[in-house]
């Protein structure tokens, strides 16, 4: 975890800032004393104390979500999220000055933290990055992945552990929003820029990956979700023809929401009998919006 990273956060007890962390130390510390764990794989638990009722993807799931990302399947979609980024955080890289923060990127529900990896990797360097996710299986790979990244165990439904305009972009694939949140820890003039699913995604496959049905109206219902502090700029659709194996089929129904209720020995037994290659397409929007 890179200290310049650790200066955008603020302590969630008492909102103070954090002190930096020195090698091979294993706690987080506030300037008033707060202290939080720094696990072994390099993530942080701010969620100390915090009880939670949300229902955690399983490790199966995580592994699946992982192995199905990392075959590069929808590496379109990180170029498309790169090229939407980059002209906001070379705004602030041209603004400041030496002694200005750098550039930052908050991650909400970073998973295994492919996307914020690849978006990083092509952004080629000197910009900050928050993630933020409430499961530790997930967290743990996403701190290997992105180990200058603050990976931090956090609810994004809570307030969150980031000073106020401090983020350039705001990153949400597929996770869930918190647009006053958002709003808030956005600079002005930041992007809040998200992911969702477009009707037909992968719907070749729905029935096998137990998908649940997309809503048609899911755009404007997004647009509508963040309409109090957000204003539409962009919408970009991506598609992504895709060809399957049956591993990949596989992953994809046990990455999703089913992956809950779905019996693994099963789902490989169902994967055998699938042909060599299935042909499928990815329907993505890639949605940006401006705080009002
Ligand atoms: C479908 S996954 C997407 C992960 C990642 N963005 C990706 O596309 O690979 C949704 C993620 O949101 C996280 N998540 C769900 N509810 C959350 C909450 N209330 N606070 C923080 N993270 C949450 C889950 O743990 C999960 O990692
Ligand atoms: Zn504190």
């Amino acid at each position: 975890m890179d200290n310049s990273a650790l200066d955008a956060l603020i302590c969630p007890v008492c909102g103070l800032e954090f002190m930096d962390v020195l090698p091979g130390e294993n706690t987080l510390a506030c300037i008033d004393g707060h202290s939080f764990d720094i696990a072994r794989q390099g993530y942080v638990n701010l969620l100390t104390g915090h009880g939670t009722k949300f229902t955690h993807d399983t490790a199966a799931m995580v592994a699946a979500r992982d192995a199905f990302l990392e075959a590069g399947h929808y590496a379109p979609l990180a170029d498309a999220l790169a090229g939407t980024v980059r002209p906001v955080l070379a705004a602030t890289g041209a603004a400041g000055g030496g002694a200005a923060p750098r550039p930052m990127v908050l991650d909400a529900g970073t998973g295994t933290g492919w996307y914020l990896h690849q978006l990083l990797d092509r952004l080629g360097g000197g910009v900050d990055a928050v993630a933020l996710d409430i499961s530790k299986f997930a967290l743990r790979r996403a701190a290997r992945r992105n180990p200058g990244a603050a990976n931090l165990a956090w609810d994004l439904w809570q307030p969150l552990p980031v000073e106020a305009g401090r983020a350039d972009v705001v990153l949400v694939v597929f996770a869930p929003r918190n647009a006053a949140e958002f709003a808030r820890v956005l600079r002005p003039g930041g992007l809040l820029v998200v992911v969702t699913p477009r009707p037909g995604h992968l719907a070749e496959i729905a029935q096998h990956a137990g998908l649940l049905g997309i809503q048609p109206d899911k755009e404007a219902s997004l647009a509508a979700s963040l309409a109090s502090h957000f204003v539409l700029e962009s919408a970009l659709p991506v598609s992504i023809p895709l060809h399957l194996s049956p591993a990949d089929v596989a992953n994809v129904a046990l990455m999703g929401p089913a992956g809950h209720h779905i019996e693994v020995q099963e789902l490989e037994r169902a994967a055998a009998a699938l042909p060599e290659r299935t042909d499928v397409t990815a329907e993505f929007m890639l949605s940006a919006f401006r705080p009002r």
